[in-house]
């Protein structure tokens, strides 16, 4: 089966058809900026423009940067505030209409689709226990499963550490903005993961968004904790290739 994938972020909104059966993409994604601001009726265009490009009508499913339940974003910490309490799902819908398979567009929290997807065609595949995806990029995403099974709109991005949200400290954007060399972020970011680890005791920490491809630079340096740390398999195709499972209905716990 196929499906559409779209991850929406706070810097690129990207897509591409996928073969849900396979995480393969089936063409080569198409990544436009994200618009500044970043209103719930700019992005609705990006994500129709994305569409048109592939002639795509089937089923479509999107990724938010925020907290998702049922179509509606509850939270926006790297987007225009204006999506709170945004029906995405709705608005979506309607500016596919007739692209969409039935109708309907599928939203769900970035972390989440990386995750799913990951678990199932990449580093998580077959591992049972409890398994803690984090995703470096604007912010920090997470997504937490047990036996195999998501536990959703997680946001452990948000826990404080020294006083402030991780994700301030210990981002990719972080690291941008601070200028930090690869050995002071991932010192920060090996204090995050033993946080999590005592919160979560997880035996398998997998990392993910774009810094992902650079793991060799800084995973060796994290040597805090005694989970496995293992670089996401489907590097930053993984939000496109979750989106897409979930708008086909396979894979998400
Ligand atoms: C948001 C999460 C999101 C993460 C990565 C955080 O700021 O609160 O929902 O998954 O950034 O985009």
């Amino acid at each position: 089966m196929q499906a559409f994938g779209i991850d929406i972020g706070g810097t690129g909104i990207k897509g591409a058809p996928v073969d849900v059966a396979t995480g393969k993409l089936l063409a080569e994604r198409k990544k436009i900026d994200t618009p500044q601001p970043s209103t719930p009726e700019a992005v609705t265009e990006v994500v129709r423009e994305l569409v048109r490009s592939f002639s795509w009508s089937g089923p479509i499913g999107a990724t938010f940067p925020g907290v998702v339940t049922d179509g509606t974003v509850r939270t926006a910490a790297n987007v225009d505030k204006s999506w709170i309490g945004t029906a995405a799902a709705g608005m979506f819908a309607q500016a596919l209409s007739g692209k969409a398979l039935g109708g309907t567009v599928t939203v769900l929290n970035d972390a989440d689709a990386a995750g799913v997807a990951e678990m199932t065609f990449g580093a998580g595949a077959g591992v049972g226990g409890t398994v803690l995806m984090l995703t470096f990029g604007t912010g920090i995403g997470s997504a937490l499963f047990t036996q195999g099974t998501l536990v959703a709109n997680t946001e452990f991005g948000h826990v404080e550490i020294d006083g402030k949200d991780a994700e301030k400290r210990a981002s990719e954007r972080a690291k941008v903005l601070h200028d930090m060399s690869w050995s002071k972020w991932a010192g920060r970011v090996d204090e995050y993961m033993q946080h999590m680890e005592a919160l979560l005791s997880p035996s398998l920490i997998i990392v993910g968004g774009g810094i992902s491809k650079e793991s060799h630079k800084w995973v060796p340096l994290l040597t805090g904790v005694r989970a496995k740390i293992v670089p996401a398999a489907l590097l930053n195709d993984a939000g496109i290739v979750g989106a897409a499972m979930s708008a086909a209905g396979v894979g998400v716990g």
